[in-house]
């Protein structure tokens, strides 16, 4: 009955039938995904961001570092030359969202955690130009006298808790606020770029 000619011939049932093939090689591909410890698990001993991490995170955001910079070391050859271990799923289980990016105006800054000083960020945030003299990214200068927000943390901290599982503890929400006291944006953006990437797998 289901003879090619009536399929080739009949625009709407080919339509339909494509649709159902497509479906099911998607499925196929996908489904597992959730069900394998690769991509579902979180790498040993990953810990959520502290609250100035949290902090310097939701600047990042706002800055729209995003827009220039991917957190995505791929593995390639001529990524973990230059970056290090390439990204595994198990990493990003406290990135809500994710801020893998796409666009590389500047280097991935995945494994940018633990590569130089906190002075030399501070110092390329207020002005890259001083420690990469061709460098095209903006100077960031405000952040240093921008003290860090601190009246919403205890909330981030508890929806991330109670919405997304990330295991904070009472006394760690509790005592949130006084970590922030006296931080500056600057302090907090930098604690977030060291902690990026830190807790790589071990190298291969
Ligand atoms: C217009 C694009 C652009 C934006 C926006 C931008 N950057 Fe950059 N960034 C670059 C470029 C280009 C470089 C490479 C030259 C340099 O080191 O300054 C770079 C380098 C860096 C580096 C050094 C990476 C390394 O491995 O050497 C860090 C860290 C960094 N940027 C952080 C940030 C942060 C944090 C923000 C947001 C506050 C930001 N960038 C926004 C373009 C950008």
């Amino acid at each position: 009955m289901f003879s090619h000619k009536l399929i080739e011939k009949n625009i709407g049932l080919l339509i339909v039938l494509t649709f159902l093939v497509v479906s099911v090689g998607g499925l196929v591909q996908i489904v597992p995904l959730f069900f394998q410890k690769s991509t579902t698990q979180a790498v040993p001993d990953l810990k959520p961001y502290d609250p100035l991490q949290l902090a310097g995170r939701d600047i990042y955001i706002r800055e729209g570092c995003v827009g220039c910079h991917s957190q995505m070391v791929r593995p390639f050859r001529a990524e973990t030359e230059r970056y290090g271990h390439f990204s595994v799923a198990g990493e990003f289980v406290y990135d809500r969202p994710f801020l893998w990016g796409s666009k590389r105006t500047g280097p991935d800054l995945h494994r940018v955690g633990g590569r130089y000083s906190d002075q030399w960020h501070y110092v390329h945030l207020m002005n890259p130009r001083d420690v990469v003299p061709e460098s095209n990214m903006p100077a960031y200068p405000w952040l240093a006298d921008t003290p860090v927000d601190a009246s919403d943390i205890q909330k981030k901290m508890t929806v991330l808790k109670d919405w997304a599982g990330h295991p904070y503890t009472d006394e760690e929400i509790q005592g949130a606020p006084a970590m922030l006291e006296g931080k500056t944006e600057m302090d907090a953006i930098i604690a977030y770029l060291q902690a990026l990437g830190t807790f790589a797998p071990k190298a291969q």
